[in-house]
């Protein structure tokens, strides 16, 4: 039990049985007042750690939301009026005196669960209400656990917390940039760090060693129920380590933080390479808590008649015993969404009663062989649901992959946790208009040292040291072990197509310390909102951020973002060009 103090001697939610004749003072807003004949009436008043009945004179003017302070008796409940889903449902609170500190003028929506079905809209506008409800104060909780055992784990290994510009130059760094214009340079931005990579590579180049920072970052994207405007990391960069040492760090917080909030400590978090989980879930954040893997069957059909399996790649997924569910209009369903994600189209099969012969439209173009290879690789039986795609070997991982979280994945917040590093990730992923291989994570990103005389040759086979940090299909979190050598990131830019002057011109400021003696480095940064969200049940971060955006970006309590008047604009030397309407 936590030590009341102050107005009060005891917290509302906190009182039991073993208290029973006690004199209290509890403080709080008024839940609710129900009638009770013979002149009383029932408050139950609320804070943050729940709720307490008080018997109290019904010519008390009392209403919901009021805020009072009440001093009485801890009395056990007559006989017939316990209520057990309550903590405190055995007792309540009589012979009360009030005392109203605030009155309220009635709340907009009820402040209990009844508020999950109210617009969020409304919720948002009015979030200071909202934030009285037990689930949001709950989440709020979570997240001050997350945020402290991170911190208490990062400086058990040795890491400090060094805090890093807010105002920065504008560096694209992948997302697109909040800026902020300059008073004392009109027509000049500073933008706002989409993350404090930069910095935190030059603290390393300063000899800190061990750097983490729990950092805001402001990225200006769509928003989603993954995503923010302006989010947390956990952001942490180490010298004169290697991928595992930096794995382990990391682990070891994400555990520490998930020990905190669920009291169990998850067990070691295993790795994948990227290219075993796309072949295996056809995804880079595969999501572990189900089966329905992808199934190789390229072999299978080497020397095929039928056109569709004519591919570099054929693989499938097994769903058991769903033939049944799977009428037409499902499985033309499947089809749009197989073709929506890039395939050139998608085989079904239904294993028949006896398990070896198949209803499907395209049985006929198979061989009794290929049959017979299906059946036996996918260990058909009798009921199954096979679902085909045939293309270059990304694209039918990808689509699969699509298709397994469609008909597998649970919504992201349900448990178990299942924790997952993805490591050696592509270096390029895709090209440019100009033909140039793209960076996967950015620039800065360390080659896999296997694969150094490849960069010229063959560099879309690279990999790079780069690793994600994966909780029920969701990205965690994303680091990499970086360049620290000049010549390597000189070489690195002219692959990326990327000229010396303007390598000098976007980055010059970040390049040049590396020529003063750069400790080999490398970090992480995960998404503490996401990994919050996940650990207390929620399935969007914006139930476990105490004031954020809606959808819209627009935020209906504040109004922000506003129109500023003409003298302000004037100062930082802006004119604004009239709204569209
Ligand atoms: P990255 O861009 O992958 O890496 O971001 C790391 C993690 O930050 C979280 N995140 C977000 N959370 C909420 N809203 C957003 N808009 C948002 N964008 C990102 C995610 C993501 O995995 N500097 C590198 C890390 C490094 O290399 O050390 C970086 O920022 O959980
Ligand atoms: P088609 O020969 O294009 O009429 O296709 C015959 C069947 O095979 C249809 O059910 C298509 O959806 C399917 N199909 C076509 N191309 C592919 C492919 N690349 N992978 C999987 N199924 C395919």
């Amino acid at each position: 039990m936590t030590e009341a103090a102050g107005m009060r001697t005891d917290y509302c939610g906190e009182l039991r049985a073993t208290d029973v004749g006690r004199q209290v003072s509890v403080c709080g807003w008024v839940a609710k007042r129900r009638e009770h004949g013979e002149h009383l009436a029932f408050v139950d008043l609320r804070d943050h750690t729940g709720v307490i009945q008080c018997v109290v004179h019904d010519d008390t003017d009392v209403r919901s939301e009021y805020v009072l302070r009440i001093t009485g008796t801890v009395a056990p409940r007559p006989e017939g009026t316990v209520n057990d889903k309550l903590p405190t449902g055995q007792i309540e609170l009589q012979d009360c005196t009030v005392e109203i500190l605030s009155a309220a003028e009635p709340p907009p929506f009820p402040l209990d669960d009844r508020a999950d079905d109210v617009d969020e809209l409304v919720r948002l506008r009015y979030r200071y209400l909202d934030l009285r409800r037990e689930r949001m104060q709950k989440n709020l909780r979570v997240r001050a656990k997350v945020n402290s055992a991170i911190r208490r784990s990062m400086e058990a290994q040795d890491f400090i917390e060094v805090e890093t510009p807010m105002l920065m130059p504008s560096t694209p760094e992948g997302a697109r940039e909040f800026l902020v214009p300059s008073r004392q340079r009109p027509g000049d931005f500073y933008a706002l760090p989409q993350s404090p990579q930069l910095y935190k590579q030059l603290l390393m180049v300063g000899g800190t060693d061990r750097y983490f920072q729990i950092a805001r970052c402001l990225r200006d994207e769509d928003l989603r129920a993954d995503r923010q405007y302006e989010f947390m990391q956990l952001d942490a960069e180490a010298s004169f380590v290697t991928q595992d040492d930096v794995l382990a760090f990391i682990s070891e917080a994400v555990v520490a933080a998930a020990e905190a909030v669920t009291g169990e400590r998850p067990p070691e978090i295993q790795q994948i390479t990227w290219h075993e989980a796309m072949d295996r879930y056809g995804i880079d954040k595969p999501d572990l808590r189900f089966g329905l893997e992808l199934v190789e069957l390229t072999a299978i059909f080497s020397e095929t008649g039928f056109n569709a399996f004519k591919a570099p790649s054929i693989k499938g997924i097994k769903v058991p015993g769903a033939a049944a569910d799977y009428g037409r209009n499902k499985l033309d369903g499947l089809t749009d969404r197989a073709k929506a994600s890039g395939a050139k189209g998608l085989v079904w099969l239904k294993v028949d009663e006896g398990g070896t012969t198949f209803t499907s439209p395209v049985a006929k173009f198979l061989s009794e062989a290929e049959v017979a290879g299906l059946v036996a690789t996918f260990e058909a039986e009798a009921g199954d649901l096979l679902l085909i795609v045939a293309d270059e070997w990304a694209n039918t991982c990808e689509v699969l992959g699509v298709l397994r979280n469609e008909l597998g994945r649970p919504p992201v917040h349900e448990g178990p946790y299942r924790y997952v590093w993805v490591v050696d990730f592509p270096m390029f992923v895709g090209r440019d208009d100009a033909g140039n291989p793209k960076p996967g994570h950015h620039p800065f990103t360390h080659p896999h040292p296997d694969d150094m005389d490849k960069l010229e040759s063959d560099p879309m086979s690279v990999r790079s040291l780069a690793y994600d940090l994966v909780l029920n299909g969701w990205e965690l979190g994303s680091g990499s072990i970086r360049i620290h050598e000049p010549d390597l990131q000189a070489r690195i830019f002219r692959l990326l197509g990327i000229s010396e002057e303007e390598a000098e011109k976007r980055f010059g400021f970040f390049l040049t310390p590396f020529k003063y003696g750069a400790p080999p480095h490398g970090g992480f940064a995960f998404g503490i909102d996401r990994l919050t969200a996940i650990l207390a049940g929620e399935e969007n971060i914006r139930e476990v951020i105490a004031f954020p955006k809606p959808q819209s970006g627009l935020d209906p309590m504040t109004g922000a973002p506003t129109t500023v008047d003409a003298n302000q604009l004037a100062d930082l030397g802006l004119r604004t060009l009239p709204k569209a309407t």
